[in-house]
Parts: structure tokens; sequence; C-alpha cells
């Protein structure tokens, strides 16, 4: 069986990616590589549990031994990298977790994908992709009038997070360009849907507004974001795995400028509406707190490259996919209660190959 390998896989992006390809007839198999950081959590992928298609590895990218044992053993098409410290908040209380996995990881898994590219046959050679997921925040911060994010943006990173991602970036690029590596690189979004780790924006406010606890809107809360779907991000990614010109890169938006405070709003309509409560709106338990350091103002997004080249456009509208969203948490409490409680880390399936 044809496979690819995808690394960070458990994760919030990585599992959708995962379950969403095994979803297409004639799939390639997937050699799932992931660390299990506090991030990573197999329960996400029960729906897989048993298919042979996904083989999972706890590895780390860092780990370049491991890495080239996967590669010989399963000899992948292609290596879709998720894998990633991700949340601005922990980049600015830990910076050095996020140059370990984004940038030295990052490098060592390139490394590792040289060295396995290399020998391969000249048609497997020419037919392999590296691509390899990154984020707008590399573009920096729009003022209001700005345009979006083009391809051509300058990159002005202003977090630990966003400066290993923009490292990260420009070492892939490095790859193609001196040894001809055919790369793939894509820059994303605000992505929110199904499992994803509350402790991003929507995925936290959903889970804290359940639990009764308050929300916590940073500074004045007028920051703009552009959010996209995570199921549109991943069909987006299989585009460009299939069809994106090498050496290229892409951005992925959804043409979705939120205000944060509008979408905390929104949430809290949403939630009175499907999950009402007798003491009132969820709003009441908005909470204005200080500000992130250095918060970035504004993102937003031009994938009209995107949508020339591949056809891709977004298959959600924000209102669709924040409905999806806040009933798949409201339908899935026994996932949210073991990521609030740490119970997923403890939890193994048997399918997965260690
Ligand atoms: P996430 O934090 O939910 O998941 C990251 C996954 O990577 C986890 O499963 C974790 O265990 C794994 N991981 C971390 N370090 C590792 C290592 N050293 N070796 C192997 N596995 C490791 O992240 P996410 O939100 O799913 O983001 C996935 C990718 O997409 C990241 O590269 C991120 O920068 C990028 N991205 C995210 C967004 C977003 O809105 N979430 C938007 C644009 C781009
Ligand atoms: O733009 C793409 C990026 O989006 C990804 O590369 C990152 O991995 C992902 O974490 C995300 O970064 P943000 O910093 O934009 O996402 P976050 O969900 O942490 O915050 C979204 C906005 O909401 C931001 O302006 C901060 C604000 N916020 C966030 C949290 C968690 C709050 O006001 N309160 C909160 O509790």
């Amino acid at each position: 069986m044809s496979h690819i390998l995808v690394t960070g896989g458990a994760g919030f992006i990585g599992a959708n990616f995962v379950l969403d390809w095994l979803r297409q007839e004639d799939a390639d198999g997937v050699v799932n590589v992931d660390k299990l950081t506090y991030a990573g959590n197999r329960k996400s992928l029960t729906a897989v549990a048993l298919d042979a298609r996904h083989v999972f590895s706890q590895t780390d990218i860092c780990d370049s031994a491991a890495v080239t044992a996967l590669l010989k053993s399963y000899r992948p098409r292609a290596v879709v990298h998720f894998a990633a410290e991700s949340h601005v908040d922990r980049s600015i209380l830990s910076p050095g977790d996020f140059v370990q996995t984004n940038v030295v990881g990052t490098f060592r898994l390139l490394e590792s994908v040289l060295d396995y590219w290399q020998v391969l046959d000249a048609p497997e050679r020419t037919a392999f992709r590296f691509l390899h997921v990154s984020t707008d925040e590399v573009f920096g911060s729009l003022a209001p009038a700005d345009m979006p994010f083009t391809e051509a943006s300058r990159y002005q990173p202003n977090s630990p997070y966003s400066a290993s991602k923009a490292a990260s970036d420009h070492m892939v690029r490095a790859y193609h360009h001196t040894y001809g590596l055919p790369v793939l690189i894509t820059n994303c979004a605000n992505n929110y849907g199904p499992f994803q780790f509350p402790e991003k924006l929507i995925a936290r406010m959903i889970t804290s507004a359940l639990a009764g606890e308050p929300l916590p809107v940073y500074g004045d809360g007028f920051q703009v974001r552009d959010w996209l779907y995570v199921g549109d991000h991943c069909a987006a990614i299989r585009e460009i795995l299939a069809r994106g010109r090498p050496g290229e890169t892409y951005n992925v938006g959804g043409w979705n400028e939120k205000i944060n405070l509008e979408v905390v709003q929104a949430l809290c309509d949403l939630l009175d509406e499907l999950r009402p409560r007798t003491s009132g709106s969820y709003r009441s338990q908005i909470a204005f707190v200080d500000d992130r350091p250095g918060h970035d103002r504004r993102y937003a997004v031009d994938a009209s490259k995107l949508a020339r080249e591949l056809g891709w456009k977004p298959a959600e509208t924000f209102e669709s996919g924040l409905r999806k969203t806040v009933q798949w948490y409201l339908q899935n409490p026994e996932w949210v209660k073991d990521v609030l409680s740490g119970e997923y880390r403890n939890w193994v399936g048997k399918q997965y190959v260690e």
C-alpha cells in the first residue's frame, strides 16, 4: 500500500486531516508521527482506531533516527508536516519549546526527508512532495486599512511562535532552492472546528461557557482574526498536495475577518439557542482581562492565488462553521471532559504501533 507520512496528526488540524484523508476513496495509508505533547490526543483518532490504513508512531520529529526508520519502512510518497508548538500564549511563557520543535524539529525532519528523497527512483523522486503547514502570523500585524496578506507580503513575525514558524518556512524554502526538494508551503488563517484544544479562542470560549467560567477577552477585544473552518483547511491541503507547484507558497484563508468580541458574543448567542440556561445569557460570563504582550491587532488573508490556480474555496461560511463547531462540542462531552481533566493523556489505544 502507498503511504503518506503526516507529522502532528494527533493535534487539532492534523487529526482532522487524517480523519478526512481516510474518508476519501482509494486513500493512501497514513503514517502518523506525533510526539504526543499536551496538544496531542489519540482520542481524536478514535474513528480510525480499527483502520489498518492508519499507523500511529509516538515519535519526536527531532529524533532523526526514528523518523529515518519510518521513512525507510513505509516509503511515503509525501510528507505533510503539521507538528509544531502552536499556541502564542505558551510561546510567550516558554519560547524554548517553540525553537526546539518548530525550528530544530523542522530542520531535522528536512534532513531525514532529504536523505530519503535523494535515493528514490527518478519517477518517485519527481512525484514526491514535502508540504509544510504554516501560518499567516509570519506576516505580522495589519493596520485597519491595510490590504490582506498575499504570498508576497513581507515576513514580520512578532511573537516567539510566529518567529519560530517563520524560521521553519525559510528552512523549507531553502531546501527547495538549494537541494531541489519538492516542497509546498501553506500559510493559513485561524482555524476552528472539532477536536481543538481548549486553549485557543473558540474552543476555550465554548468549554468555559459550558463550565460556567469567565470568558476572558484580552485587551479591548477589538483584535481581528480571519477564521477558517478546519475541514476547509484540510481540503485546501489535499488540493495543494495533489496539484500545487513545487517551490510555491499558498495562502489559505476564509475571507472571514471578525472582531474577537463579536466572535465571543456569537458563541454565547449560539449556546443560548442550543443549550439555554435559566440563569440568563452566556454573555454575562464575558470578562475583559489584561492584553496579551505584543498582541497582533489584525490578520487577514488574501487566498485568491489558491482559488485562481487550484479552484479551492471554503465550503463553510463563518455562521455554518461556528454552528457545526458548537454542536460538535455539545455532542462530545466525553472528549471535552477528558481534555479538561487531563485524562486523555492516559489513553492508549490497542491499535497503535509504538
Ligand atoms: P496543535 O497544537 O493542536 O497540534 C500539534 C501536534 O503536534 C500535537 O499533536 C503535538 O503532539 C504534535 N507535536 C508537537 N511537537 C512535536 C514534536 N516535536 N514531534 C512530533 N509531534 C509533535 O496544533 P494545530 O492547531 O493542529 O496546528 C497544526 C499546524 O498548523 C501547526 O504547524 C501550526 O503552526 C499550523 N497552523 C495552525 C493554525 C490554527 O489556527 N490552529 C492556523 C494556521 C497554521
Ligand atoms: O493565524 C493563525 C494562528 O491562529 C495559528 O498559527 C496559531 O497556531 C493559532 O493559535 C492562532 O493564533 P491566535 O493567537 O490568533 O489564536 P488564539 O486562539 O490564541 O487567539 C485568537 C484571538 O483571541 C487573539 O486575538 C487572542 C484572543 N484571545 C485568545 C484567547 C485564548 C482572547 O481574547 N481570549 C482568550 O482566552
